[in-house]
């Protein structure tokens, strides 16, 4: 199986080159077809390869200006500039402008998708029946001024942008010929200029594309277009004049929501086909193959629930150690104890193993930034993968995934259980906070499963080196979260907390993905974790309680349902596995710890009456202040194996008597026959005979029966205070230790 999938990636990637190389070659040629596409791009970014998909995709022709030249065009976008474009169009339109029938389309590339074919085009081209069109806008830029001397619009957007225009090559040549000014000068200025000019706007004949039918322009308007799912296309449709465009353009500050319009458009998601392009361009990490260093950043910024278990986890990724350098940052004294033991247990292992710790008072921003400039500075490092200690991964792969995704930043997609708190953000409010996008439920419940460009992104990624090196060297890549005032109430709702935590906000040009390809694992919840006890793990059952469930509860506790994993050693009482080993030591060493065992004597003042008829040597669960979570386990874990042994009894699940017994030669050693005052008692071994103790056991005087080898982990269930008249036998040498309970008394 594992040889199939890496055998068709490499195929894919292989397909892909091919096709790509391809279309290359072909725009090099002279255009023969009625429609040329000129793009100006002088470098190749994100954007750049996503407007060729979808050029390639309607099979463009397409010729590209500028590439590999120097931006000399100002910061288009933030301020004037772009006049770099109309030189680079003016030179290329010298050797065009012969061509009668020729049709030039001129469109930025860096944040444009076509959405429509070029046929599509050329047909809404001739229907203008002008030999020039330009995209329009509602929003004058750059100079307001000369908003009085555009022609009025009756219905439409009335002012022109210059990123995307359709013409005759003739009368394009005849307005870009106009151009003397200099590569930083505006272009939109110089051609508004020309179109505002009456004579020139007839002797051109020019106009805008008033409705959107060929170009989208996407600032002012994102609230009048909306997705259209075909079976095979996804373009979208603007909903004021009911329009197809054929050509979308995230100008201005409109990119987050053109990154989300282009997870989808033309074809890169839809519901028949699902994600199209996923496949695309694969890393091939197979067999035989070196592979690709990695600098690991493991942050630990708050106190984290079952950091044990995460780093098991971490340590059991299936990736080769010896290219694996780990930085870890914690911040916490309390981690203190876990770290030292990671890091005596696993220095070696590693290509290299560094660990900062709380004494050095680093912020969480200084932190993430150290562990980045590790593979920043390491010429040698080839992804930066970082991962926070509230990200629980369950899939062994996930690095290796994440690098065959091959892009520049990329994160799995983790959720926290059963909630649509997630990793990511999918979309931000116009003043720069949390709001969600319209795919963000689809995409975190699986509904839509492919590789989507995202703006925000925390708590786990992979970086490329290289990207890390060039893109990203500039070190302020983080922001921290903020909450809208009037979102907290939905924020809350998906989350129990808002933490703080840092969120990764690439520079523009740079795209960042959230992969939901696969299941990865989860994320934990740090909120309301009190450090206060010994092991604080055991209270997380309300918080995290399918982490609770897979640390503490026993793993063959679900065969007692599946399997019927479940005896009885002695008439209606029942034996079943309940505990895991590492609930029983932490459960034990939690009582050592606090220590103020009863002693054994009738007279208590813990219980009702203030005297215990048959007292042990105990510590009750309230006395460590476990009484809610106990019974919570209880109800959530022995009341189904009630309901399967005493079928028919409904147990309230309710107990006042939880307590945890020490028998021990020198203490208490043994407990004289007794009736529960219980409809049913539990009674688990919480160590292991011959082990821990000799002796010990349980002897039910009605029946003359013995359970002389308790297993620890495992529960006893038994009826309480008629039949089972019951004796704790002597516990000969060591200490044994059980943990019972009064069910419904
Ligand atoms: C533009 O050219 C077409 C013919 O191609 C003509 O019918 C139309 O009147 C012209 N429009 C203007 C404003 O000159
Ligand atoms: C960290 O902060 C503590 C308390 O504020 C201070 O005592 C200590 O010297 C600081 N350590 C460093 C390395 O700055
Ligand atoms: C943490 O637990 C301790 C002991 O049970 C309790 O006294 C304290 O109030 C708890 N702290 C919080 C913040 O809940
Ligand atoms: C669970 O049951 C299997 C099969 O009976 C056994 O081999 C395994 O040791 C059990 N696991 C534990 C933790 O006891
Ligand atoms: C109880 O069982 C033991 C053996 O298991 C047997 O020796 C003994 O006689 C039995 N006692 C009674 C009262 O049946
Ligand atoms: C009791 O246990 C201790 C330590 O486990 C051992 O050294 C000793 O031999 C045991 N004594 C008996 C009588 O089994």
């Amino acid at each position: 199986m594992e040889h199939h999938r890496c055998f068709s990636a490499l195929i894919l990637t292989l397909m892909s080159c091919v096709h790509y190389s391809l279309s290359m070659e072909r725009n090099k040629d002279i255009p023969t077809e009625k429609l040329l596409v000129l793009a100006v791009a002088t470098q190749e970014t994100d954007g750049f390869h996503r407007f060729m998909q979808s050029a390639n995709y309607f099979k463009f022709n397409v010729k590209v200006l500028g590439m590999g030249e120097e931006w000399k065009g100002g910061d288009v976008g933030r301020s004037i500039g772009g006049g770099q474009k109309v030189r680079l169009l003016k030179e290329a339109m010298e050797s065009l402008a012969d061509q009668e029938d020729l049709v030039v389309l001129f469109v930025d590339s860096y944040d444009l998708i076509f959405a429509g074919g070029p046929e599509e085009i050329f047909r809404k081209f001739q229907q203008t029946n002008h030999k020039l069109v330009f995209a329009a806008e509602g929003i004058i830029w750059p100079d307001s001024r000369l908003a009085e001397k555009y022609p009025s619009v009756r219905n439409g957007k009335r002012f022109l942008n210059s990123g995307g225009f359709i013409g005759y090559a003739r009368y394009i040549q005849k307005i870009v010929k106009q151009w003397d000014l200099h590569d930083n000068d505006d272009d939109q200025l110089f051609y508004t200029k020309v179109y505002v000019d009456p004579l020139q706007r007839e002797k051109l004949n020019m106009t805008l594309d008033h409705k959107c039918e060929i170009f989208q322009n996407l600032n002012g308007a994102v609230d009048e277009v909306i997705l259209k799912f075909g079976t095979e296309r996804v373009r979208v449709r603007n909903t004021v004049y009911n329009s197809l465009p054929s050509i979308i353009h995230g100008n201005v500050n409109t990119k987050i929501y053109f990154n989300y319009l282009a997870n989808y458009i033309p074809n890169v998601w839809n519901y028949e086909q699902g994600c199209t392009i996923c496949d695309q361009d694969m890393v091939d990490l197979c067999e035989n193959i070196k592979f690709p260093q990695v600098t690991v950043g493991i942050y630990i910024e708050q106190p984290t629930p079952f950091l044990p278990e995460f780093l098991e986890r971490f340590l059991s990724l299936d990736y080769p150690n010896d290219k694996l350098n780990v930085f870890v940052h914690n911040s916490e004294v309390y981690h203190e104890k876990h770290i030292q033991k990671f890091w005596e247990e696993n220095k070696d292992v590693f290509r290299s193993f560094k660990a900062v710790g709380p004494e050095e008072n680093l912020t969480q921003g200084e932190a993430r930034n150290m562990g980045m400039d590790l593979c920043r500075k390491d010429l040698s490092c080839d992804y930066y993968f970082s991962i926070d200690a509230d990200v629980m991964l369950t899939n062994r792969q996930t690095i290796k995934l994440l690098i065959e995704q091959n892009r520049k930043i990329i994160g799995p997609l983790v959720t926290r259980h059963g909630k649509l708190w997630s990793n990511f953000w999918g979309a931000l409010s116009l003043d720069g906070y949390y709001a969600r996008s319209e795919d963000y439920i689809d995409i975190v419940q699986g509904k839509r499963v492919g590789v989507w460009n995202i703006p925000f992104m925390a708590h786990i990624y992979l970086i490329k080196g290289q990207t890390l090196r060039n893109e990203l060297k500039n070190r302020n890549v983080f922001v921290l979260e903020r909450l809208d005032p009037d979102m907290t109430v939905q924020r809350e709702r998906e989350s129990p907390s808002p933490e703080s935590f840092q969120m990764l906000r690439p520079p523009q040009g740079v795209f960042m993905y959230v992969t939901n390809r696969h299941e990865f694992g989860r994320l934990i919840s740090t909120a309301n974790y009190n450090t206060s006890h010994y092991n604080n793990d055991l209270w997380q059952i309300f918080e995290n309680p399918l982490d609770w469930r897979e640390k503490y509860i026993h793993p063959n506790y679900t065969r007692i349902f599946t399997d019927n994993v479940l005896e009885q050693p002695c008439p209606d009482v029942f034996w079943f596995p309940v505990l895991s080993e590492k609930a029983c030591d932490e459960l034990v060493e939690e009582l050592e710890n606090y220590g103020s065992w009863s002693g054994g004597r009738h007279e208590d003042k813990r219980i009702n009456g203030g005297y215990e008829t048959v007292p042990t040597d105990d510590i009750h669960m309230k006395q460590i202040d476990f009484d809610k979570e106990w019974l919570h386990f209880i109800r959530e874990i022995i009341s189904p194996v009630t309901l399967k042994v005493f079928s028919g009894y409904y147990t309230k699940g309710y107990a006042i008597m939880n307590f945890v017994v020490k028998y021990t030669p020198n203490r208490q050693a043994y407990l004289r026959p007794h009736h529960d005052s219980s409809t049913f008692t539990i009674n688990i071994a919480l160590n292991n005979k011959g082990l821990d103790f000799q002796g010990g056991g349980c002897r039910f005087h009605r029946y003359n029966c013995s359970i002389e080898s308790p297993r620890k982990g495992w529960s006893f269930m038994h009826p309480g205070r008629l039949t089972h008249l019951h004796e704790g036998l002597p516990t000969t040498n060591g200490t044994r230790y059980i943990a019972v309970s009064f069910i419904d008394p």
